[in-house]
């Protein structure tokens, strides 16, 4: 595990772009797994910056998003589908056929969980996994107790989850969908390289019991201290518990 302590939000947005950046600089045809939730926002602000300006282009590169709500249509302002295509799809060059979210509205969820673990084999896997982390240690949408070993599934969110999310939907956590698609630990896993952006104070507690203790269900980002190319990159704040960054 390494680990980037940043001065602040812009610096971690910055340095996580600018990885990003070289995999699609060494690799045009690579296959990114990108992240929603409000930490990234500043990495496809940077990315969609160097592409208006001729830095890099995005028309090889396919993408697989972590997960998705059940139940909003695409065109629903907080579906994950639209928030991509608001912040960042609709400003780059990508082909619209090389972008993959899970299908909330699917009827046959478990058929639909099966199909998109297998688009992901067909593109022979992630190149670089994108990750923001949960309050209660989730990444994508697998929340505390989930088996490390499970492919794409349909998860009930924990209530701490809708509490957390419901800022997106006028406070109200009645209008936050209940359950989620979400990609697997595994499939995260077998990213070839992962990259965890976090932070703000409110993220401290969470990063210490991901990074630095027991590597448990309970905690599902801690399965990360595992993998063999796993980058941290946090601010300050979101680092003020951690021994390294002292
Ligand atoms: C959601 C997403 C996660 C994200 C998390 C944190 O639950 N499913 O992928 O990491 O929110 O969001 P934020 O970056 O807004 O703190």
């Amino acid at each position: 595990m390494k680990v980037i302590c940043t001065k602040d939000y812009q610096d971690m947005s910055r340095k996580a772009a600018n990885i990003i950046s070289a995999q699609v600089i060494m690799k045009p045809n690579a296959v990114l797994g990108l992240a929603t939730g409000s930490t990234p926002l500043g990495i496809y602000d940077q990315l969609i910056d160097w592409y208006h300006k001729d830095d890099i282009s995005f028309r090889y590169v396919t993408t697989v998003n972590l997960d998705e709500y059940r139940g909003l249509a695409r065109t629903h302002e907080q579906s994950y589908w639209y928030f991509m295509h608001a912040h960042f799809f609709n400003h780059i060059d990508i082909d619209p056929s090389h972008v993959y979210l899970p299908n909330g509205n699917a009827r046959d969820p478990e058929k639909e969980c099966l199909a998109y673990d297998e688009i992901v084999r067909s593109l022979g896997g992630i190149d670089l996994q994108l990750l923001g982390i949960g309050l209660d240690g989730h990444i994508g949408f697998n929340e505390p107790g989930v088996a490390f070993e499970l492919g794409t599934h349909l998860v009930d969110l924990d209530q701490s989850t809708i509490e957390a999310n419901k800022r997106f939907f006028n406070d109200d956590a009645s209008l936050v969908p209940k359950q989620a698609f979400t990609m697997g630990i595994r499939m995260i896993m077998q990213a070839r390289k992962v990259v965890l952006v976090a932070n703000g104070k409110a993220k401290a507690e969470i990063l210490r019991k991901a990074f630095w203790g027991p590597v448990t269900p309970e905690v599902p980002a801690s399965i990360l201290q595992m993998h063999p190319d796993f980058t941290l990159i946090a601010d300050k704040e979101a680092l003020s518990l951690c021994p390294q960054c002292l």
